[in-house]
């Protein structure tokens, strides 16, 4: 989080501009320090999504416990996986009970608003419909809670041992957390530089690496600039009422896009049996990033 990015934001703050939402993107800390600071001095509301993250710190603290409140998704191969599901982690009672309304109906939140508070009033109904999370998916997220710390730590190991092997490597930036950032490692994620490698494009490197074996390398497909999303400019055609606006403009989340376009991310694996998948994909890397020449022909 760069000072330029920040006084950016800032220049977009409108009267409509109600919170920063800090994503923790693929298991890195966000710098909370510069966004608590930013938030209060804008006095807009702190939230985190830690759906990346679970477990990682920030000096520290874990992630989640710096906003108002936090939303951790459980769904697919997150570092705390339900199958499918998430969790909203919050200390502010008013929050809370909106996130129940939302999340439950009847029993739960007629057991825990009080009935004097004006919220009460919608405990039978919530707010319509019951987002809540399959028990038995809850269930299986918390059995793994006492190993996440394990998990966690496995997970440091292979990504530190992927970053050495990836240092150096032309065209290949490895990201570089703070010493006081505990990050959880969701993904390895890569800055492809094509104008270090003869301007490759990031497609055919990504097929090539395929080609070596290492099918899980990705590009980020939905984790884009929010404001390129169709629902956020044109969601007339399935929100009706909602009325369409042109897309951003092409100089719009000028980093964001940058971000997205050159990102290259590899799964990290958190036991040792797996080291020779994390090796083995790392030295995908190397050899197509050494000969992109012939790739660019
Ligand atoms: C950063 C981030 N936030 C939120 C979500 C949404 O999570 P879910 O699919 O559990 O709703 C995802 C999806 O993977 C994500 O990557």
């Amino acid at each position: 989080m760069s000072s330029t990015s920040l006084d950016d934001a800032a220049r977009r703050i409108t009267a409509r501009t109600k919170a920063v939402v800090a994503v923790h993107l693929w298991g890195l800390p966000e710098n909370m320090d510069a966004l608590a600071t930013f938030s209060a001095r804008h006095d807009l509301m702190l939230l985190e999504d830690g759906s990346h993250a679970h477990g990682a710190t920030w000096r520290g603290r874990p992630v989640g416990s710096f906003g108002r409140a936090a939303a951790f998704s459980l769904n697919g191969p997150k570092p705390l996986s339900a199958g499918e599901g998430g969790f909203v982690a919050t200390d502010d009672t008013e929050l809370y009970y909106r996130v129940l309304l939302h999340g439950q109906y009847n029993k739960r939140c007629r057991r825990e608003i009080p009935a004097d508070h004006d919220l009460a009033l919608y405990a039978v109904t919530g707010m319509g419909l019951k987002l809540r999370i399959h028990p038995l998916a809850a269930a299986l997220a918390h059995a793994q809670l006492p190993r996440l710390k394990d998990y966690l730590a496995g997970r440091e190991a292979v990504a530190a041992r992927m970053r050495r092997a990836l240092r150096g490597v032309p065209g290949i930036d490895v990201p570089h957390p703070p010493s006081h950032a505990g990050p959880a490692w969701y993904a390895l994620p890569l800055r492809f530089r094509p104008d270090k490698l003869a301007g490759l494009p990031v497609e055919r490197f990504l097929e090539a690496v395929h080609a070596e074996g290492a099918g899980e390398a990705d590009l980020p497909g939905s984790t884009r600039a929010l404001g390129d999303h169709p629902l956020f400019h044109t969601p007339g055609a399935l929100l009706p009422g909602y009325a369409d606006h042109q897309s951003p403009a092409a100089d719009s989340f000028t980093t964001a896009r940058r971000v997205h376009g050159s990102t290259v991310k590899l799964p990290v694996w958190h036991r040792d049996r797996d080291l020779h998948l994390a090796d083995a994909y790392t030295a995908a890397i190397i050899k197509v990033a050494e000969h992109h020449k012939d790739l660019v022909k």
